[in-house]
């Protein structure tokens, strides 16, 4: 439909996570005309779930060195160095601006940070907040702020589409917008500077510490839009997420690697600890490592979850440490004081996304993509555990400067019209279930070329069915945020499936059956899709 409302600005940032909403504050400062627009409430995305906490070198005796070297190690011979320097060298000073906004960080008793450890880094290097809420105490800090300097939000919008002028560069977004009073309905934010800040798109998978509103929208607007997407298969499963059941479907609760960090032992249902002999970080290894290992048991042992033991920690600790998993597993029914805490891997996020350079620049003149929905190349085949918060702050704050430095056209371009997508139909609501199972049974953490066939070739009929629906019958179906979510989760699985059975090797959290080894000679480098606007 064509937009039915217009409002222009100099900045569009989708999206209010940690990476969006610094983008936005900073743009701001920056004398930039700034518009928020997110798909449900302020902080209703996946930073405010976050748990373990923020990762720079402000420990005594750390260095920006050897966070990079950790970070290179778990990325597995595909990070960017350079991107990678510069997450770990502005790191810090970001951090400290986030406290300067109104985070809270946690003390020692000596009365610095309080800094834990996770998977893959030698170091106590994790700042965290609440014990184990930090996300949810940045998402605070950062809404106050956004609020208190009168920024300009859209709430219930969910993004549809990139406009763009006849030369191709960024002139705005489309928006579907519900209940939100004066903007309701598809209308539009007319601006030079798109920040996409959509975060992930664990919801493709039917098990995801993700919240429901983490369905890929941004990496399939920028699909749609022309720009270049990179490395969709190396898809992070969270070795240690609550198993709630072999049927479990949805958002599940997260165990944070932290808890590993402050000593659990990760134990079979005979209470034996299986990754004493398999690195020399044990329980610490880098997150694609365990949750190999965990797979692996579960196999030999015909089990479908492992344990977390921490009895040790004592109530205690628990209660002070680890509020929001104590919770978690209590209203399940689980007392990690005195049992085992039954753990299985489940789908946590998007190493890839939508290509940066190091300003956070896409392909497309004039859109930016930051956070979770960004690859700027820090992460490579596999992310080190709490490189994400800390890398949606540094990028958030260079696409600013970027911005403010005046890299982008200033006028506002006049849009084309809305584009039509006679090849993106939209799906049913209920088809978002469908892609999940294909998804899990056919691109989980276990791959191979079988599979993932079986996968493209279900994805492909659901496709066909929706085109063939419009096209011969002149039905679609009635765009909503539903619908819409279904589209781009499909449309996602479909790029990550391909990317995934064309990489015909086993690195970092891409694990195929069929191709067990690393083969460096042939696939130390990126697969980079961009779609033919005219094709799927
Ligand atoms: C966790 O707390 O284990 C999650 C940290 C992360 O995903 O980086």
């Amino acid at each position: 439909p064509a937009p039915g409302w217009a409002i222009a600005a100099d900045v569009v940032v989708v999206g209010s996570g940690v990476a969006g909403l610094t983008a936005a504050l900073r743009c701001e400062a920056a004398g930039l005309r700034t518009v928020v627009v997110t798909k449900a409430r302020l902080d209703d995305g996946s930073t405010r779930w976050a748990q373990g906490g923020v990762a720079a070198a402000l420990g005594e005796g750390d260095t920006p060195q050897q966070h990079l070297d950790d970070t290179l190690v778990a990325g597995v011979g595909l990070c960017d160095a350079e991107a990678v320097r510069i997450l770990v060298t502005e790191g810090p000073d970001a951090v400290r601006r986030l406290i300067a906004t109104g985070a809270h960080f946690d003390e020692s008793t000596e009365g610095g940070l309080a800094l834990t450890r996770e998977g893959g880094h030698h170091r106590r290097r994790i700042a965290h907040a609440g014990g184990d809420a930090t996300g949810a105490e940045i998402s605070r800090a950062l809404v106050e702020a956004v609020r208190a300097r009168g920024l300009r939000t859209i709430e219930n919008a969910l993004v549809l589409d990139l406009l763009t002028d006849a030369d191709g560069r960024t002139a705005g977004v489309t928006l579907h917008v519900m209940g939100e009073g004066q903007h309701d309905g598809v209308g539009a934010v007319h601006a030079p500077a798109v920040v996409l800040a959509t975060g992930g798109m664990g919801q493709v998978f039917s098990a995801t510490t993700n919240p429901s509103v983490s369905t890929g929208d941004g990496v399939a607007l920028a699909l749609r839009a022309g720009a270049e997407v990179s490395d969709l298969e190396f898809v992070q499963f969270h070795p240690t997420v609550l198993f709630l059941g072999p049927d479990a479907e949805g958002q599940q609760p997260l165990v944070s690697e932290a808890v590993r960090g402050e000593g659990a032992h990760l134990v079979d249902a005979d209470g034996v600890r299986f990754m004493l002999g398999q690195h020399e970080l044990a329980e610490l290894a880098p997150r694609d490592i365990v949750a190999k290992a965990i797979t692996r048991r579960m196999q030999e042992r015909g089990a479908d979850h492992m344990y977390l033991d921490a009895r040790h920690f004592g109530a205690d600790m628990w209660e002070h440490r680890f509020p929001t998993i104590l919770a978690a597993c209590r209203a399940h029914g689980i007392d990690p004081v005195t049992e085992p805490v039954p753990v299985a891997p489940a789908a946590h996020y998007a190493s890839g996304g939508v290509r940066t350079d190091a300003h956070g620049r896409t392909t497309v003149p004039g859109l930016y993509a930051c956070g979770e929905v960004a690859c700027t190349g820090v992460h490579g085949a596999n992310r080190l555990a709490s490189n994400s918060l800390l890398e949606g702050l540094v990028y958030a704050e260079r696409i600013a400067a970027d911005i403010a430095a005046g890299r982008v056209d200033a006028r506002v371009p006049a849009p084309l019209a809305h584009p039509e997508h006679p090849e993106h139909p939209l799906l049913p609501p209920e088809a978002r279930l469908t892609i999940q199972r294909i998804m899990t049974e056919g691109a989980g953490v276990l791959r191979s070329a079988d599979s993932l066939t079986r996968a493209a070739d279900r994805l492909h009929g659901l496709h066909a069915e929706a085109r063939e629906a419009l096209h011969e019958h002149g039905k679609t179906s009635e765009p909503g945020v539903d619908t819409w979510e279904a589209t781009n989760l499909l449309c996602v699985a479909r790029v990550l499936v391909a990317a995934a059975a064309r990489r015909e090797e086993t690195r970092g959290c891409h694990w195929r059956e069929d191709h067990a080894e690393r083969d460096d000679t042939t696939w130390r480098r990126h697969i980079v899709v961009r779609l033919n606007p005219d094709r799927t």
